[in-house]
């Protein structure tokens, strides 16, 4: 059984919708002693309700194995000089914040390795999917760290910076565009005369049990839509109109337009 003194010390700056979910992950792991810092009362409430240690200030935090950055990212780099000021040193930094880059983080810190990760919402149920950017000059230690850390709440994948804008526009903001597609399906059902709770099971697990289907099959996409429809049947009619509408396409300039700003707020952030 692991004692108390070999867990893995785990400073989490930052407890609100992301930092809260990797706090629940990693508190119900049992492998980390944590610590959070978080200006505001009630998440501070909330992670010690999860088992961590609470401060409202970096400065009186303790020094810790790994830092998990989770403030939004206009708080980044006053969280980073503080890092710096502070001298604090440990074996892996973690940086959760949106459109700031490894380069930028390590203008401010060069005492550990730096991961930059792309979670999403769904981690708060366990089902996240993460990418993860190590720069080659790091030991392959933090990338192993940071991979496993983050698979308690999910997915993990170790991925290139450059294309994490991209990424960005598909893990990080695909949530959104999944749950605007069950909001239609259940205003639908609901509009059809099932009751509102009925109407969101219906539509979530459809979501759910479809996204489980890709994740899990050896199918391809294109094989899982075959297997629905038949030839003259309702899917194909439903489709039919899909395509004739252009909402494919509709839907992959999204997902550009998505990319583009992600661009945009990388420079604004100081990439
Ligand atoms: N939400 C997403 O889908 C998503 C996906 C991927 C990545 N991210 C990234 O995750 C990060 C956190 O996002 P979030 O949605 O979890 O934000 P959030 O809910 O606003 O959480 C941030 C928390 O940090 C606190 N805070 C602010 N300044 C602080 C400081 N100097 N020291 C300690 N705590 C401080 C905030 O308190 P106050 O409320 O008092 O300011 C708040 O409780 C962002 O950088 C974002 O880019 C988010």
């Amino acid at each position: 059984m692991m004692t108390e003194n070999k867990k893995t010390k785990a400073l989490i700056i930052g407890c609100g919708k992301m930092g809260g979910s990797l706090l629940k992950s990693m508190a119900d792991s049992g492998l980390y002693n944590i610590y959070v810092v978080d200006t505001d009362e009630s998440r501070r409430k909330y992670a010690s309700r999860c088992g961590a240690e609470v401060f409202s200030k970096l400065e009186g935090a303790p020094s810790a194995d790994i830092y998990i950055l989770a403030v939004k990212p206009q708080e980044i780099d006053a969280v980073l000089k503080k890092i710096k000021s502070s001298v604090l040193k440990g074996r892996l930094l973690i940086s959760i914040a949106a459109g700031i880059s490894i380069e930028h983080i390590k203008s401010y810190i060069d005492s550990m390795p730096v991961v930059r990760a792309m979670p999403n919402t769904p981690l708060a149920v366990g089902e996240g999917m993460t990418a993860l950017c190590v720069s080659d000059a790091e030991p392959p230690e933090a990338a192993e760290e940071a991979l496993h850390l983050f698979s308690l709440s999910g997915a993990a994948e170790i991925i290139n910076e450059n294309i994490i804008d991209a990424v960005t526009a598909v893990s990080g903001s695909g949530p959104a565009y999944f749950i605007l597609l069950a909001g239609e399906m259940k205003k639908f059902l609901s509009e059809k005369g099932m009751d509102e709770a009925q109407a969101s099971s219906f539509a979530a697990r459809t979501v759910l049990g479809s996204g489980k289907l890709m994740a899990d099959s050896e199918q391809s996409f294109e094989q899982l839509i075959k297997n629905v429809v038949s030839p003259g049947g309702t899917t194909e009619a439903a489709l039919n109109h899909i395509e004739k509408k252009g909402l494919k396409k509709i839907f992959y300039k999204a997902m550009e337009k998505a990319l583009k700003r992600a661009r945009e707020l990388s420079k604004e952030e100081g990439q």
